[in-house]
C-alpha cells in the first residue's frame, strides 16, 4: 500500500501501531530533541511521534516518522526494504524479448514505468494550497521549528524537498537541505557544494540571474525520501517517488514563483535566491554528532507560504548514530545497490556502517575473479557520484557477510598484509567531514581484505606469528613508556594482526605522533593495527570507537604504517597536529533539559522503557 500524502501516512502508521501522540504541550527548544532522541535510540528505532502540541504555533510536529526498518518500508510502499531494489533491478535486467509472452510482460514493464511520472494537474484549489499567505503576510516563525542542539545557530527546517529548476535544462531537481530561519522571511539554504541544488544554483550566479526556489514540507513519504536520494544529475526524483509509489506525483503550479510542487504537501514555501547574496550559517547539531560549522551560505526568500488547512509540520533530528535519517540511509543503501552492481557487475553487496555516518566508511563484498579487482571497485566508487565522498572503503569476498560486525572485523583483519593491501590516497569528501586538513578534500583509505588469486600483485596474506604476551602485560609495559598513555584494549589475540584500543593524554607537547613514535621505537608490539584515542572515551564501547575511528582521521595524516604495524590516531586534532581548522563538538544536550524530559516523561505518555537520558 502507497501513500498519497503525509496524513494517509500518519493513518497506516498508527494502524499498524507505529506512531504515538504526545497532547501535553512540549517545547520545540531542545524539548522535542531529547524525546526524539531518546526514542530513536531505544530498541528498533522506537515509534513515530506526533506531538499535538508545541509551544508557540499551531501546527502539529511529525518526527521519527522513517525511523525504523518497519517504517521506511512502509514509507516506500513496501513489505521490507529490499522489495523495491528487486523491482528496479528487474527494470534493469531487461532483455530484448524473444517470445511473444516476454513481449507481453516487456508492455506491463513499460506502462507500470509510464505511471511513475510525475503528473502537472490543474486544480482549482490543492489541497497545498488551501491557505494562501503572500509577502508582509508570511510568518515562518508561526511553524513549529526547532532549535535542536544547545550551541545550534538557530532554528531549522530540517526535513524540507527543495526544488530548483537548472537555468540551462529546464530540468527539475529535489533535493533535502536544511533551511537555517534567520526571521519571517528569509532562510539559509544549505545544499553543499557537490549537490545537484548547488549545481543549479551556480548557473544562475554565472548570469548573475535571481533563482526561484520552492520548498515542500511534510509531502507523501516516497517523495520526502526520494529528495534524499542520491540519483544523478538531470534523473528527476519525482519520478523515483512515482516508481516507488506505483503512481505519478501530482504536481501543480506554485502561486508566486514558476516552478511546480507537490500537489498533496502539507506545506509550501516558495520564492527565490539573490546570487550576490550569502549570510552565515550553523553551527548546526548534524548527522555526524558533531556540530556542523558555520558558514556563508545563500539565503533564501520566501514570498508566498502556503499550506493544507490542518497541515502537519514533518521534521527530524539528526546527531550522533542510531537516529531517523539513519533508515533514510538503509532505504538508499538497499534500493541503490542493483544500481552499483550495474556498474561493476562483481559487487554482490555493500553496507554503509551507521558509524560511519554515511559518508566515512562503505563495506563492498565482490566475486573477485582477476588481481587488483578490489582496487578497480574502489576507484570506480570514489568515483561514482555520492559514493565520491566516501573516506573508507573496504572490499572483501561475496562469501563474507557484510552485517556480522566483530565477525567481519576478523575475517578483515585475518585477511590483510599491512603492505600490499592498503592503498590510501586523495579525494573529494563529504562538506561534513571535520578531520581533513581542509574542506571538501582529503585522505582515502583502501583496504583490500578480499582473498588471494593467481597473479595478485604482491605476497597476500603473509603469515607472522600471533602476539604472544597477555594483553594484561602489554598493556603494562605500554604505560610505563609514558603516563599519557591510559587504558590499553587488546581484541584478537589469536590473530596474526591483532587490534590495540589504546588511550592517550595528549599535551601540548605530545601529540599522537609522539606516542606513535615512542611505541614503535619501543618495539613492545610486533604486529597489530592500533588506534589512539582521548582519554576522555571509553574504548570498551564498540560503537563509540568506531564512530571516533571512523569520524576523526584523514588517512593522508594520521595513519601510518611500519612494518607490520600500522597506527590510527583518532584523537580530535588541532594547529600543532597539522590540522588548521576548528574542531566540532560532540553534541550533547544541556543537562537542564534531561532533568526536564525525565520529570515530564510520564507526561508525555511513552514507553517506561527508553525514558532515561542518553
Ligand atoms: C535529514 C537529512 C538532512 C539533510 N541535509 C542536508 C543539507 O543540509 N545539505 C546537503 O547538502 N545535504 C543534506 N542531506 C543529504 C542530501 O539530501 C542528499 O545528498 C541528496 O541526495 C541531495 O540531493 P541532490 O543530489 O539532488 O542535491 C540531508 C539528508 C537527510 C536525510
Amino acid at each position: 500500500m502507497t501513500c498519497e500524502n503525509l496524513g494517509e501516512f500518519i493513518q497506516l502508521l498508527e494502524a499498524k501501531q507505529e506512531l504515538l501522540r504526545i497532547k501535553v504541550p512540549v517545547s520545540p527548544c531542545l524539548e522535542i530533541t531529547e524525546i526524539a532522541d531518546r526514542i530513536a535510540k531505544s530498541e528498533g528505532g522506537g515509534k513515530a511521534l506526533l506531538f499535538e502540541q508545541v509551544e508557540g504555533s499551531s501546527f502539529p510536529l511529525l518526527i521519527n516518522a522513517f525511523g525504523s526498518s518497519r517504517r521506511i518500508a512502509l514509507a516506500l510502499g513496501a513489505d521490507n526494504l529490499e522489495l523495491p531494489g528487486k523491482r528496479l533491478r528487474e527494470i534493469m535486467e531487461t532483455d530484448i524479448p524473444k517470445k511473444f509472452t516476454d513481449k507481453l510482460r516487456l508492455l506491463e514493464k513499460a506502462f507500470g514505468l509510464a505511471r511513475c511520472f510525475p503528473r502537472a494537474v490543474n486544480i482549482s484549489q490543492p489541497p497545498c494550497q488551501e491557505v494562501i499567505r503572500r509577502g508582509p503576510e508570511v510568518d515562518l516563525l508561526q511553524l513549529p521549528l526547532l532549535q535542536c542542539w544547545p550551541d545550534d545557530g538557530g532554528k531549522f527546517i530540517t526535513l524540507p524537498v527543495v526544488f530548483t529548476k537548472s537555468l540551462l535544462t529546464g530540468k527539475r531537481n529535489a533535493g533535502m537541505y536544511r533551511l537555517q530561519v534567520f526571521d519571517k522571511n528569509t532562510t539559509g539554504m544549505h545544499w553543499h557544494v557537490h549537490k545537484d541544488g548547488a549545481h543549479n544554483f551556480r548557473e544562475y550566479e554565472q548570469r548573475g540571474q535571481k533563482m526561484e526556489v520552492a520548498v515542500a514540507i511534510g509531502t507523501d513519504p516516497a517523495v520526502t525520501y526520494a529528495a534524499t536520494a542520491p540519483l544523478p544529475p538531470g534523473v528527476d526524483e519525482m519520478l523515483l517517488a512515482g516508481f516507488l509509489r506505483r503512481r505519478p506525483v501530482k504536481m501543480v503550479p506554485a502561486v508566486t514563483v514558476n516552478l511546480e510542487v507537490p500537489a498533496e504537501a502539507e506545506i509550501i514555501l516558495e520564492g527565490y535566491i539573490d546570487p550576490r547574496e550569502r549570510r552565515l550559517e550553523g553551527p548546526f547539531g548534524d548527522h555526524t554528532g558533531y556540530y556542523s560549522l558555520p558558514d556563508q551560505y545563500p539565503v533564501f526568500h520566501v514570498t508566498a507560504l502556503t499550506h493544507r488547512k490542518n497541515a502537519v509540520y514533518s521534521t527530524t533530528v539528526v546527531g550522533r548514530p542510531p537516529m531517523e535519517d539513519c533508515y533514510l540511509a538503509l532505504a538508499t543503501e538497499r534500493l541503490f545497490l542493483p544500481l552499483l552492481t550495474t556498474l561493476w557487475p562483481e559487487i554482490k553487496d555493500y553496507r554503509l556502517p551507521w558509524e560511519g555516518v554515511f559518508h566515512n566508511v562503505a563495506l563492498v563484498s565482490i566475486k573477485k575473479e582477476y588481481p587488483g579487482q578490489a582496487h578497480k571497485v574502489m576507484h570506480g566508487l570514489w568515483g561514482s557520484g555520492q559514493m565520491s565522498f566516501c573516506k573508507m572503503l573496504v572490499v572483501v569476498d561475496e562469501n563474507i557477510r557484510l552485517d556480522s560486525g566483530r565477525a567481519l572485523l576478523r575475517e578483515i583483519l585475518s585477511r590483510i598484509d599491512l603492505q600490499s593491501d592498503i592503498i590510501v590516497t586523495d579525494g573529494i569528501l563529504d562538506a561534513l567531514d571535520h578531520s581533513a586538513p581542509q574542506p571538501f578534500f582529503g585522505g582515502k583509505l583502501g583496504v583490500d581484505a578480499t582473498g588471494p588469486v593467481a597473479g595478485d600483485p604482491l605476497p597476500r596474506n603473509a603469515n607472522f606469528d600471533p602476539v604472544t604476551a597477555a594483553p594484561g602485560t602489554i598493556a603494562q609495559d605500554i604505560k610505563a613508556l609514558d603516563p599519557g598513555f591510559g587504558d590499553c584494549r587488546m581484541l584478537f589475540p589469536d590473530l596474526a594482526l591483532p587490534l590495540f584500543l589504546i588511550s592517550i593524554e595528549k599535551t601540548a607537547q605530545k601529540r599522537g605522533t609522539y606516542f606513535r613514535d615512542l611505541l614503535l621505537k619501543n618495539e613492545i608490539l610486533p604486529a597489530g593495527i592500533i588506534v589512539f584515542y582521548d582519554g576522555d572515551i571509553d574504548i570498551h564501547d564498540d560503537s563509540l570507537v568506531m564512530w571516533k575511528a571512523f569520524n576523526n582521521v584523514d588517512p593522508r595524516r594520521d595513519i601510518s604504517r611500519q612494518g607490520k604495524l600500522m597506527t590510527i590516531d583518532a584523537t580530535r586534532k588541532s594547529e600543532p597536529d597539522g590540522h588548521h581548522r576548528p574542531w566540532p563538538d560532540d553534541l550533547i544536550n544541556s543537562a537542564e533539559i534531561k532533568g526536564r524530559v525525565d520529570a515530564r516523561w510520564k507526561q508525555y505518555g511513552l514507553p517506561l522503557d527508553c525514558h532515561s537520558s542518553i
